[in-house]
């Protein structure tokens, strides 16, 4: 990526945002840093019996945020885990993390850097796993360039794995998430006035400006498929992580979803791909 203000304001723009709300998704109780910090583990169970044993192996995790998800496959067992996010703020906190729970550099390390510069950036050329897990990939505008860069840090054998929400709930009314207001094949980008956070509505904030492109299901595929991976499921989900619309309720497994007569639309997606090849 090319310096900041080359590129038509987006990352400029997102950063800022980004930054600005470290410290409200720290303090809320949506990220509950204190409970992580007791021992909480934020890998959704769906994601965790995907993925599989991680035991040993060496996890990198593109766009981390504070580095919750990051540190909770240290604590599954994975023997290295390495976070990069361009905001500064938000890996201030992931170090803060790391260090409260006793992982030194060693065992989990976080960096400051645009996800397209990851493969300079990251501290190991590759990894067993690259890992990049919801609201990640819509701040991006080229897919086909975040794949190859994902897909480089990918040792032969190892795989990425991709949790995210489903592209389709960007068309969708934001209440009942049955109606289609907006077409799915825009090209981009979105760009938004939203002060607040989805994790404080009420939050008081000046940067609000994002920028965010919708990839849908085919041109992610195709992307990962290009920059030389296998694909090894593609699996859509009715449920999700978030309450995206406000029709939602959570559900006693914890994920929200909408009421049962409502129709069933998809609202994340979860993908592993394979690099060929033995390490
Ligand atoms: C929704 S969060 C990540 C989701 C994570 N699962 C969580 O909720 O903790 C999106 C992250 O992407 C980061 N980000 C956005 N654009 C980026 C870019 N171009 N390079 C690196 N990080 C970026 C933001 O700073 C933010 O931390």
């Amino acid at each position: 990526m090319g310096a900041i203000g080359d590129d038509g304001g987006w990352r400029e723009a997102n950063l800022a945002r980004w930054d600005e709300r470290v410290p409200i998704h720290a303090a809320s109780p949506n990220y509950d840093l204190e409970a992580f910090k007791r021992g909480q583990d934020v890998i959704p169970p769906f994601e965790a019996a995907e993925v599989g044993d991680v035991a040993g192996m060496s996890v990198a995790h593109l766009q981390c945020h504070m580095g919750q998800d990051t540190l909770s496959w240290a604590r599954r067992g994975a023997a290295r885990v390495a976070g990069l996010d361009f905001s500064p703020a938000a890996i201030a906190q992931a170090r803060a993390l790391a260090e409260h729970l006793g992982y030194d550099a060693g065992r989990a390390e976080f960096v400051v850097a645009d996800v397209y510069d990851a493969a300079a950036a990251m501290p190991e050329a590759a990894y067993d796993m690259v890992y990049v897990s919801c609201g990640a990939i819509d701040w991006l505008p080229d897919i086909r360039r975040w794949a190859e860069v994902a897909a480089s840090l990918v040792r032969p054998g190892g795989f990425l794995y991709v949790s995210e929400f489903h592209p389709l709930h960007f068309s969708l009314d934001d209440a009942t998430g049955s109606r289609v207001l907006h077409s799915y094949f825009r090209g981009g980008p979105l760009v938004r006035e939203d002060p607040g956070s989805y994790a404080d509505p009420a939050a008081v904030t000046v940067h609000n400006t994002s920028y965010q492109w919708v990839h849908t299901l085919g041109d992610v595929v195709s992307a990962v498929a290009a920059a030389g991976l296998r694909l090894e499921f593609l699996h859509e989900h009715d449920k999700s992580v978030f309450a995206r619309f406000a029709d939602m309720s959570r559900a006693a497994d914890g994920y929200f979803r909408f009421p049962p007569e409502a129709p069933a639309v998809p609202l994340m997606y979860t993908l592993k791909a394979v690099k060929p090849g033995r390490p």
